[in-house]
């Protein structure tokens, strides 16, 4: 485990906060002072305790809110909301209950001023079919599962082809296992689609079976505690859980997190 360092040196970073600080209006700081950077095409796993504030983050990386000093950069322009670069999913599907799950993809895409009806429709099926509901393009959300809902969300955001994938807790609603189906997936869509992904998550094992790299949050405003870097083999599968590098990547991260105590609040 590294402590944290300012910026990660790998490649040119794609998103960049330098020198954050954020406090709601009404409440205690979130962050003083945070600096990460994600990298294009990397797979950014964020996880940390309740209330450390990854979701706030997440809304400062969409530029759904600004930070009070420091700055929040995609491609070194500073973000801005309703970016079609930025995809966001969020931990409910969030589907409109009287539209199936075709007009439900096909709604983002309207929103995004995708107007042509044929181009909609080409897109959306093409989406459904790629997380593997071809079939159930015509189903309203009430006649779906919790993981098929989640699917279809995780279309609709697709369909918009971002370059960046905002993904809060996505699965966090699902059973283990169509959680583990939902994983690979996700995978398989990211090394199709080549895109930078931020993805929270409380869970250990979830977080170092997707990630190239994990950050831990510390307590707010502790900020970065540590990261890891997780160089485990691409085509990650079943198989990969089961390998005793995946067991020793789960060991440092539990113990990192179990040493998390409000005390520690200081920034790296
Ligand atoms: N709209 C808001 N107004 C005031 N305070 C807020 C607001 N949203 C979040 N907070 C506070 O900011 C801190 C960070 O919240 P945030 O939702 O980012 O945490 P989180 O890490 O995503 O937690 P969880 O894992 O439970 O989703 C918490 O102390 C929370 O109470
Ligand atoms: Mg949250």
């Amino acid at each position: 485990m590294q402590p944290a360092a300012p910026y990660p040196t790998r490649t040119t970073p794609h998103f960049q906060v330098r020198d954050v600080d954020f406090a709601y209006p009404d409440g205690q700081p979130v962050f003083r002072g945070l600096n990460l950077a994600a990298h294009a095409g990397e797979f950014l796993v964020l996880l940390g305790p309740s209330g450390c504030g990854k979701t706030t983050l997440l809304n400062l990386l969409a530029g759904f809110m600004q930070p009070d000093r420091g700055h929040v950069c995609l491609a070194s322009a500073a973000v801005q909301p309703e970016n079609p670069a930025l995809g966001y999913v969020f931990q409910s599907p969030q589907l409109f209950p009287w539209l199936n799950a075709l007009d439900n993809v096909r709604f983002g895409l309207r929103m995004a001023g995708h107007h042509d009806a044929a181009e909609q429709r080409e897109r959306a099926l093409h989406y459904l079919a790629l997380v593997g509901l071809a079939d159930a393009a015509g189903r309203l959300p009430h006649q779906l599962s919790g993981g098929m809902q989640q699917r279809v969300a995780l279309a609709r955001t697709l369909a918009l082809e971002p370059t960046v994938l905002l993904m809060d807790e996505p699965f966090a609603a699902l059973d283990a296992i169509t959680r583990m189906k939902l994983n690979e997936e996700t995978l398989r869509l990211w090394s199709l689609l080549k895109q930078t992904v931020i993805f929270i998550t409380h869970d250990i094992d979830e977080a170092v079976f997707l990630a190239d790299r994990v950050v831990v949050l510390a307590p707010a405003p502790g900020g970065i505690r540590s990261e890891l870097n997780i160089d485990l083999p691409r085509q990650r599968s079943q198989a990969t859980r089961r390998l005793a590098q995946f067991a020793e990547y789960r060991n440092t991260l539990t113990e990192c997190i179990a040493g998390l105590q409000p005390a520690a609040c200081s920034a790296p």
